[in-house]
């Protein structure tokens, strides 16, 4: 029987799939090399893209340890010319491009409306947004002409709620959401879905420079589970949206964070009497 949750014979673009990560194998790798590695492990061959090129040596090592398949090339995201030629590299080395993982995100600038810089506001919406539908705009003719695709954009529980510190980043977070369902309805007729993930509090290095033991702590108690959460988390559901299990679901932003966006862990047992 064929296992769905495969992808063998698939070929795969992940973007800032370098990651950091404090050593290869470490237990808190980031999102994109956790991306990678799990879709090498399940089948893919898989062209990995960063702008830093020791970190994609760490990825490609980790993948190529396990037996997997990859190969590197630089490419800034929000350059056009750099995600043309990208996409081509993956069509030259392997002849098709079946699944893109537009993992690319950066903090961005911090301030509210006051105090952000407004030229490092436009490079990094366009580090963070523009680069989404660059390497689209390239995936999508080559993805249709051999009859589908999947598209999975890495968003953020900052781009569902309030009450992150900056503006950049959840407005470029909100923006990948809405850009994920529009994208879905335009490219769903040529069998080309488009879903997001919206990682919650997961413990990474993109995170973890800058924080106490206690504001870890806080961070993985803060969803219904009570556990912390890790890249691996990200990549287990980026690689279901991206395979043929969810052949049926297309522009959907589905929130990987222990249930923190659907409400709050019930703190006290329910009053007698109340109805279920
Ligand atoms: N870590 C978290 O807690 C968390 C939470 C929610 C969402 N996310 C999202 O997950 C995604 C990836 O996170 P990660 O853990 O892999 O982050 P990371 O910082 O470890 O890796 C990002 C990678 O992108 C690369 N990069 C930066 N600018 C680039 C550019 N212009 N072109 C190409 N590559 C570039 C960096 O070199 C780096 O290797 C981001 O979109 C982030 O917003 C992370």
């Amino acid at each position: 029987m064929q296992d769905n949750t495969r992808f063998d014979g698939r070929v795969a673009i992940v973007t800032g799939a370098g990651s950091r990560d404090p050593g290869a194998g470490g237990t808190t790798l980031g999102n994109g090399r956790a991306i990678a590695t799990l879709l090498a492990r399940r089948g893919a061959r898989v062209l990995l893209l960063d702008v830093d090129l020791a970190a994609l040596k760490a990825t490609g090592d980790m993948i190529h340890g396990e037996g997997g398949v990859s190969a590197s090339a630089i490419c800034d995201v929000s350059k056009p010319g750099d995600c043309a030629a990208a996409v081509a590299e993956a069509v030259r080395l392997w002849d098709r491009v079946d699944i893109l993982v537009n993992n690319v995100g950066i903090s961005g600038p911090p301030g509210d409306a006051e105090a952000v810089d407004p030229d490092a506001w436009d490079q990094a919406m366009a580090v963070n947004v523009k680069s989404v539908m660059l390497m689209a705009k390239h995936a999508v003719p080559q993805m249709r002409r051999q009859g589908g695709g999947a598209i999975v954009n890495l968003a953020s529980v900052a781009g569902l709620q309030g009450g992150h510190p900056g503006l950049l980043y959840p407005t470029s977070k909100g923006a990948i959401v809405q850009m994920t369902r529009a994208m879905a309805s335009h490219h769903g007729a040529d069998l080309i879905r488009v879903n997001a993930v919206a990682p919650g509090y997961v413990y990474t290095p993109m995170v973890a420079s800058r924080m106490s033991e206690e504001q870890r702590n806080h961070r993985a108690t803060a969803g219904m589970l009570k556990v912390e959460g890790s890249a691996w988390d990200v990549a287990e559901a980026t690689c279901f949206l991206a395979s043929p299990a969810a052949r049926w679901i297309t522009g959907v932003t589905l929130p990987v964070d222990a249930g923190r966006t659907s409400g709050q862990a019930s703190a006290s047992p329910r009053p007698s009497g109340l109805a279920r």
